[in-house]
């Protein structure tokens, strides 16, 4: 049924989007006319990407850990969702220290996860379930046991030396040295680790196994364009860019301001003014968006770009040139932490103001976050708050991110002991940070054993108790879910004109409890959106006037509960965390 749904597929997008050039290549149309051919939004713009973090998701070789035969074989469930795209986190050869977030070869696949072959049968069987791959692309760092890494430590004049950052380090008045600066690492300890074979430090933001190259190095830059070259021309749509605010760092390496406090790993807090948001990245974007943009089909850079405010993301996505990052994600409205419809309007507001034009890229969840379930969650009213959220997520004005498990409200399961923590991060912060293994449990499929996530009865991280409830095919049958809520919601906002590209007018905005807006296209035809972010009931009235809606008749389009009732003059009961969608007629 999805699939009827769906708009044209990408080679329709693709022909459509050659045809002009075709025609005038062929002299049936003169260049003027098809200049002015008006160009379709490139499918990204709406798209609701979905992120699957593999080792969790379906394993099918009984090994306890996720694979990409797996993802293959769940590819119906991911369609009758409705999702257009999947990124799926690193499935390269890795030594794993950071779950494949440290890679030693780019352009391979990790056996655990499968083969290059299994990943071109997913391309091909995601087609045809008219869902796009985006892959992860780790830019700012390389395992240590990538042949770069090796080699770079083998001598100060080895062919990949200056694939990575060194210093001789500075004398500590004994005849031996230390670190360069104060730089710390976000996993703890030094950003510096000391190799004696050479006598020097090389830099990690991350693990001293994930060491930082150096992109101020053209030949980096030329063998990682190559990697993602192999992954485009294998018909990937697209990259999640990793830590892609970070790949420039100081040339002179000068220690950064203290912040006073510590960190959660216990470190002294510094600025992260030397190491990250360095101007230089945005040059490098814009060579690394003309080279993706040379594709066909619209391929798509999205960015983890963790900024402290929206106005901080449109530099991002290359200002008012727009030639830089596609959809940045939007880590300020992902980092909301109280369901409050004044805090929500504001980020509303942002996204539609200070981008300049851009079309936002919003998210709540991801594999590094608490999931919002626990977040936001009050323990009372989770699934109806889960569904307030889903429907804020999937009816505004923006390209959506969701992370897998979400859609069925997957809570977070924390390990309790430090023994049963698998992230290393988790294992060196232990009690203050435990680590992010809670937001990566398996994905719960169905109250069988395990889930249905692997038939081994060794996962590699526990299910999460209370699976036999929350899963998705329990809940596909329910028809009040937080699965069915959000698949019906996809479905909606795929196929109103409103609730995909119109604009977005804030209505009652004083009201701190109730959030509502309208989505109104050129035309005038509208929706409008109401969701109680209190355990309170709330009556208020709606009107879609202001927004320029001249229609006076609400037809519901969802509601949850399913009993809410549009009486005459548009008054609305909404109960404690109750969610509306109408359209104005
Ligand atoms: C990103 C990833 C995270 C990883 C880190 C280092 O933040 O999302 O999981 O640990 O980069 O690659």
């Amino acid at each position: 049924m999805a699939h009827a749904m769906k708009p044209a597929g990408f080679q329709q997008t693709i022909r459509r989007a050659w045809l002009p050039v075709l025609a005038v290549a062929l002299g049936l149309l003169p260049l003027t006319a098809a200049a002015a051919a008006p160009q379709p939004d490139p499918w990204w713009k709406y798209a609701v990407f979905y992120e699957i973090y593999p080792r969790s998701f379906q394993d099918s070789n009984g090994d306890g850990v996720g694979d990409l035969n797996g993802i293959t074989r769940r590819l119906d469930y991911l369609e009758s969702l409705g999702v257009d795209a999947i990124w799926i986190t690193p499935f390269f050869p890795s030594p794993q220290v950071d779950f494949g977030y440290d890679i030693s070869d780019y352009v391979a696949v990790d056996p655990q996860y499968g083969t290059l072959a299994d990943f071109d049968r997913l391309v091909a069987e995601a087609q045809k379930h008219q869902i796009r791959v985006l892959v992860d692309m780790v830019l700012n760092h390389t395992s240590d046991q990538h042949p770069w890494f090796i080699d770079a430590t083998r001598s100060r004049h080895s062919a990949a030396h200056d694939f990575y950052i060194w210093s001789n380090g500075l004398p500590d008045g004994s005849g031996k040295h230390r670190p360069p600066n104060n730089w710390t690492s976000l996993f703890g300890g030094s950003a510096w680790e000391y190799v004696p074979g050479i006598d020097q430090y090389y830099y990690h933001r991350f693990y001293r196994q994930q060491p930082d190259l150096n992109w101020r190095n053209p030949r980096v830059e030329h063998a990682m364009f190559e990697v993602m070259r192999f992954w485009l021309d294998r018909g990937v749509a697209g990259f999640r860019l990793d830590s892609v605010t970070s790949l420039y760092k100081d040339p002179q390496l000068r220690s950064a301001p203290p912040l006073g406090g510590r960190t959660s790993q216990g470190n002294a807090a510094v600025s992260d003014a030397r190491t990250n948001n360095l101007p230089e990245v945005h040059a490098l974007l814009r060579r690394m968006r003309s080279m993706v943009d040379h594709y066909p089909g619209n391929r798509v850079l999205l960015g983890e770009t963790y900024v402290s405010s929206t106005a901080q993301l449109s530099p991002w996505y290359g200002g008012a040139r727009h030639d830089e990052l596609h959809l940045p994600m939007d880590t300020a409205f992902a980092f909301a932490t109280r369901l409050d419809a004044r805090e929500f309007r504001r980020r509303l507001t942002e996204a539609g103001t200070q981008l300049q034009g851009s079309q936002p890229l919003l998210l709540l969840d991801n594999h590094d976050r608490t999931r919002s379930w626990d977040r936001f969650g009050d323990g009372v009213h989770n699934a109806d708050i889960a569904k307030v959220l889903a429907t804020v997520l999937l009816t505004a004005r923006s390209a959506v991110l969701l992370y897998q498990g979400e859609e069925i409200g997957q809570a977070t399961a924390t390990p309790v002991r430090v023994e049963d923590v698998r992230d290393p991060i988790g294992i060196t912060g232990w009690p203050r940070e435990k680590g992010r293994d809670g937001e990566r449990t398996p994905m719960q499929w169905d109250n069988s054993p395990q889930a249905g996530f692997t038939v081994s009865t060794h996962p590699w991280l526990p299910v999460t108790p209370g699976y036999e409830k929350v899963n998705a095919q329990s809940e596909r049958r329910d028809f009040d879910s937080v699965l069915n809520w959000h698949r019906k919601l996809i479905a909606l906002r795929r196929n109103d004109p409103a609730l995909r590209g119109g604009r977005l007018v804030l209505l009652d905005a004083d009201n701190p409890r109730v959030l509502t807006y309208a989505r109104v296209t050129p035309e005038g035809s509208g929706v409008l959106v109401s969701v109680n972010m209190s355990a309170q009931s709330q009556t208020i009235t709606v009107s879609g006037n202001s927004a320029g809606l001249a229609g006076t008749r609400f037809r519901t389009l969802l509601s949850s509960p399913i009993d809410i009732d549009v009486a005459a003059g548009g008054r609305i009961t909404l109960p404690a965390f109750g969610a509306w969608v109408g359209a104005v007629e």
